[in-house]
Parts: C-alpha cells; structure tokens; sequence
C-alpha cells in the first residue's frame, strides 16, 4: 500500500492531469475551496447520483422525488434554526488580521486571554475572545442591497422538502410512511475547508427525509442506517473502511434527537461523509409555528392528527466520490513495471470500456470504429489509437475504465475482438456482434 500521508497528493495530481477536479478558476489563481468537474469527473459523481436516485425514487414505491430551489423565503432560516444556530466560533488575530475557528488546535492558550498565542504571526495576547460565525451566505434579491432583500444560499436540501411536505403528500397521494429524495447544491462558507473535495463551500448533497408516525421512528432510523451502509457496500467501497460513529451529545445537530456519521478510513483518517439523522417533528413543528400553515398528517385510517417524525439520510455527492476515488486508488507492479489502476465498481466507472485498434491499418480502424460507434449508443466509451497498447491500457487504468477491446489482425479474420479486464488483466476473445450484450452483463449490478 503506497504511504498514507502522500496518496492524497497523487490523487489529487492524478484528478488533475486525467481530468476528474480541477480548482475552480485556476487561471486567475484558484477560488478557495472551491471545485469543478472535469470530463471524467462529472461522470462519475452524475453515476453516483443516478445511482443513488434509482435506488431511492424508482425502485421504492413509498419515496418520491424533488427538485427544489436553492433560494428560498428568508424566514425558512429562522424556522430551521439555522440563523441562530448553523454557526462555528471564530476569534481574529489583532496583529496580522488572520481569523481561525476559536477550537484550533494550532492556537496555545485560550483566545481572550494574554496568554493566547497566534498560530500564524506567533503574537501574544492578540487573539479576540470567541465570536459566532453564521456558515450561511448571504445576497440580496432583487436590485437593492438592503436587509430587507436579503436571502441566504441553503446549507442544507432537507428545508426545502420540509416545505413541500404537503405539496408532495397531496399530488402523490402518498400515505405515511413515506419520504422524499432530492439531489442539489448546498453552500456553507467553511472556515477551515480543505483536504481537496472534502470540505468546499459549495458541494452537492443527496438527502432523504422520510416521514414516520412518531413512535416508530427508532424502527426507521435502523432500517436506514442498515440500508445506507448496505448501499455503500454495494457501490463497492471496502467494507473494512467504513464505520458508524454516533454522535454524542456535544455533536449532536440542532435539529436531532439521535445520529450516526457513516464514516470512511481516508489517508487523513476517519472521517464523516454520510449522516443518519432521526429529527423528529422539530423541522415541520417550526414551519408549522412559522408559516401558520398546517402541517399536520391525518391518518385515514385511525382519523388521528399528527406531525410526523422525520428519519434524514443526507450523503454529500462529493464526499462520496472522494470516497469512492481513494478506496478505488492502487498503485501496483505489472510485470516490472509501476501501474495506477482506479479499480471503480464498473457501474459507476466514468468510462465503460476502451475500444483499441492494435495498429492503424488492415481494416483495423475501420472495424474499431464501427464497434465504438456500436456501443456507445449504450454506454460511455472512449475511442484511442495513439501509441503502444500497453501505454493505452495503462491510461485507462488510471482512468479506471473497467474493460479495454483490442482489434487486432485476427479481428478482421473471424469478427472476434479481446476484452481485458481492468482487474485480474485477463483477456478473452469475444465476438464483436455480441459486445454491446456482453458488456451489459458485465456491468450489471
Ligand atoms: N441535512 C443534514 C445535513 O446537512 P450534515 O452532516 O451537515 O447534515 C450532510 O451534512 C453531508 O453533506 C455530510 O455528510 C457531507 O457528506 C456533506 N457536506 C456537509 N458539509 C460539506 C462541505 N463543506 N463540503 C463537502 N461536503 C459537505
């Protein structure tokens, strides 16, 4: 295994130079912790969020889905608890003008306090006592900047189911129980993000909230936990990486009565990237009181009223797929010589498989286009006939693509094409009219 403390760093050069993150506005020098989505990239965070909302929405009859704005009224904030409470502490450095979380833990002594020393220009006494820092970013609506117009980038994709709550109930004719998806962006203004894609200040969330009869929470709040690791196993990641934490009083979220984190073994150590979060009424009772809107369930069966409870997963697209980036990393020997393989589930492998022609002649090109024409009306596949197979097979390693198809001299003869696999570096001969099938079956899962 390649040492802990540098992986990261090949990582994050790999994702640059194969085009999977790059930093967001590079040529002026990067913006802070924020990032995009190269060509390999998007496909793979849009085949774990495709993933994710077919498990969810369409192979759950009791889940809907929902797309909801990312600006919305200012007094959801107030509701949610979110104005007064989605803050970290934060104390500035007089001398150099440097601000740190107050919990930091390259600060000595405690800041307020002469003997509270400065991490950056080592002055002492300098450090202001704690203040609160709302993570929320602020604009204006409309064109005057005044209080009144202002409206808050959403820190969270839950507030805006909770609103929709009975929009979704009473279109769908959904009974409780019964919950609702939503994949979107989420922006908090971190003050110390980092470790690449881990923690940005603008990042994609893929949240459930699930709507239970108060009483059978406990009940859901397992089965969702179970379900959640159960899917991330499915999607590949090694089990022996992944662990639940529960949150103990101190962490626990304004909003919750119970949590676990799902965390993942990352070269910095454990880390949180998924959340279980049993809310209880708290959300839909502060709209309710807000809004002055009901929002209650009447439960046709008994005729009893009720503000559900609700049992949150809440997984960051980006999180998990810096997840599924480091746990699919390896670096190996292949005859003598040093291999970077992505060893990504092939159902989300931002490339399917690589179509080759072993030399640009005898037909071999003409036969490899009409395979690659072939099968990419079903799958993303990559066309390459620059340089040695093995240095084509080597970058789709680092790509991750999970087969490679070489057309060779014997292609031409008998129709029959090579496939390797990514993994165990086996190739078997296959017929080209059966490739499209072939593949699908490989891919399935
Ligand atoms: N609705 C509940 C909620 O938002 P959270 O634990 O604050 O809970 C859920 O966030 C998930 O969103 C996290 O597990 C993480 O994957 C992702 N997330 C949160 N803050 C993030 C950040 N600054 N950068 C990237 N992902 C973030």
């Amino acid at each position: 295994m390649p040492e802990a403390a540098n992986v990261m760093d090949r990582l994050v050069s790999l994702a640059k130079r194969r085009g999977f993150v790059f930093q967001s506005s590079e040529i002026y020098g990067g913006l802070g912790s924020v990032w995009d989505y190269g060509p390999l990239g998007v496909e793979l965070k849009n085949n774990i969020k495709e993933r994710w909302w077919r498990s969810m929405v369409h192979e759950r009859e009791d889940i809907e889905g929902l797309d909801a704005a990312i600006l919305m009224h200012p007094k959801v904030w107030e509701a949610s608890g979110h104005l007064a409470g989605f803050t970290d502490p934060l104390v500035d450095c007089r001398q150099c003008k440097n601000r740190f979380r107050a919990d930091d833990p390259r600060i000595k002594g405690s800041p307020g306090q002469p003997d509270a020393q400065c991490p950056v220009c080592g002055s002492k006494g300098m450090l202001t006592a704690p203040r609160m820092f709302n993570l929320m970013f602020k604009t204006f609506m409309g064109p005057v900047e005044e209080a009144a117009a202002v409206v808050y980038l959403r820190p969270e994709t839950a507030q805006g189911i909770y609103v929709n709550y009975v929009n979704v109930l009473q279109s769908s004719r959904q009974k409780i129980p019964f919950g609702i998806a939503q994949v979107g962006k989420a922006f908090r203004n971190e003050i110390t993000p980092g470790n690449f894609t881990f923690r940005t200040r603008e990042f994609e969330q893929m949240e459930m909230q699930f709507f239970v009869k108060p009483g059978t929470d406990q009940q859901w709040f397992e089965f969702w936990r179970e379900e959640r690791m159960k899917w991330l196993v499915g999607l590949g990641i090694r089990a022996e990486r992944l662990r639940f934490h529960q949150h103990t009083p101190q962490e626990l979220a304004h909003y919750a009565k119970e949590a676990y984190d799902i965390q993942y073994e990352f070269p910095f150590g454990w880390q949180e990237f998924e959340g279980i979060h049993n809310r209880t009424d708290f959300d839909l009772s502060r709209h309710q009181e807000a809004s002055g809107k009901k929002l209650e369930y009447l439960d046709p069966a008994t005729t009893e009223r009720f503000i559900p409870y609700v049992v949150e997963t809440s997984a960051g697209a980006d999180r998990t797929a810096l997840v599924v980036m480091v746990d699919a990393y390896h670096e190996e020997e292949v005859a003598g010589e040093k291999r970077v393989v992505l060893r990504f589930h092939p159902a989300i492998a931002p490339l399917k498989a690589a179509v080759f022609p072993l030399v640009n002649k005898d037909g071999m090109p003409e036969l490899s286009r009409r395979i690659f024409d072939d099968l990419r009306k079903h799958q993303k596949v990559f066309y390459d006939d620059g340089g040695s197979i093995g240095r084509r097979y080597r970058r789709q390693d680092e790509a991750g693509t999970p087969f490679g198809i070489t057309i060779d001299g014997q292609s031409i003869q008998d129709g029959t094409v090579t496939v390797r696999d990514r993994d165990t570096l086996l190739q078997v001969r296959v017929a080209a009219d059966g490739l499209a099938g072939y593949l699908a079956e490989r891919l399935r899962s």
